[in-house]
């Protein structure tokens, strides 16, 4: 299994990487599978019996936003001050390697690719970026990029004053984020992102796809179900599947039932 996937990344010529939230767990980024992950990441939250459902709704910003504040800007800080783990620099040379044209698709709003050194206009956020700031009624279209500097009391989960505002109308602002339950949401970056896959993609159809899926969860299977529509619809994909807990696909498509980084690096002592 291990030398077949070796195998295909050493001669495929464009690479597509799909990646959910165990992507980041090597670097020290929790995923939120079960309120147990959750809590372990989060025990204020745990304290008061709140799941991941619960804090991440964007009716928080409206009434009560030093809680909704407290949380994303924890988050914040989080995916700004980790690194990324070895794995995504060991695919990136392997792109490089084979002088191969790649995008990554990604459900995480953490910006980890970008840190690591992917170019952002070949990234698509299909659920948008925390780095991304907009309005919370919106009071336009506009997203603007999150300098802000958010304090947390780590004790309560709570952030201090001020909070960020919309430089339009002065309302709170919250992350570009697709939240549960959201209505607000402001898709445009993120669909600008899908046109520029959409052609990539097009452009690509004909050539040897690695799409390589990395710690994509199946309770929220976009991600999931990305990979396996170019490997089902493309005549030269094969998607590699990297999960430690749910790597099963269908041949030919390949199961590596491994964490991001220990699989990235199985494969990698095979090329
Ligand atoms: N870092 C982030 O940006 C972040 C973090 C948590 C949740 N989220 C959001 O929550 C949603 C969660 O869905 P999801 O499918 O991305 O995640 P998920 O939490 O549903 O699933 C995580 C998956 O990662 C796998 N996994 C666990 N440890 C791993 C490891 N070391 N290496 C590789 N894989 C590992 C698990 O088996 C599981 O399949 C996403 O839509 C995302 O927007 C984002
Ligand atoms: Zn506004």
């Amino acid at each position: 299994m291990l030398e077949h996937a070796a195998s295909i990344i050493g001669t495929a010529e464009t690479f597509v990487l799909t990646a959910g939230a165990g992507m980041g767990v090597d670097s020290g980024l929790p995923d939120f599978r079960g309120d147990h992950g959750f809590w372990r990441a989060y025990p204020a939250y745990a304290r008061r019996g709140l799941s991941f459902v619960d804090c991440a709704n964007p009716r928080h910003f409206a009434h009560d936003p030093s809680f909704a504040w407290g949380f994303y800007g924890h988050r914040t800080s989080l995916y700004r001050d980790t690194p990324p783990h070895e794995g995504f620099h060991i695919i990136r040379k392997w792109i490089e390697r084979n002088s191969a044209a790649y995008f990554v698709v990604t459900s995480n709003v953490d910006g980890q690719f970008q840190k690591a050194g992917y170019a952002d206009d070949r990234i698509m956020e299909v659920h948008g970026s925390i780095h991304w700031l907009q309005c919370q009624q919106p009071c336009s279209n506009t997203i603007w990029s999150n300098d802000e500097v958010i304090r947390i009391d780590e004790s309560t989960m709570r952030a201090r004053a001020p909070l960020p505002r919309c430089p339009d109308c002065g309302e709170v602002s919250r992350p570009n984020i697709l939240m549960f339950g959201d209505c607000s949401w402001l898709p445009d970056r993120t669909r600008i992102q899908g046109h520029a896959f959409d052609r990539f993609m097009a452009k690509n159809a004909d050539r040897r796809i690695v799409v390589i899926e990395i710690g994509a969860g199946s309770a929220i299977p976009t991600i999931r179900a990305t990979s396996e529509r170019i490997g089902w619809g493309y005549k030269h994909a094969t998607v590699i599947r990297i999960n430690p807990r749910e790597p099963e696909i269908t041949s030919p498509h390949i199961s590596v039932p491994y964490g991001a980084l220990e699989g990235v690096r199985q494969i990698d002592a095979l090329l």
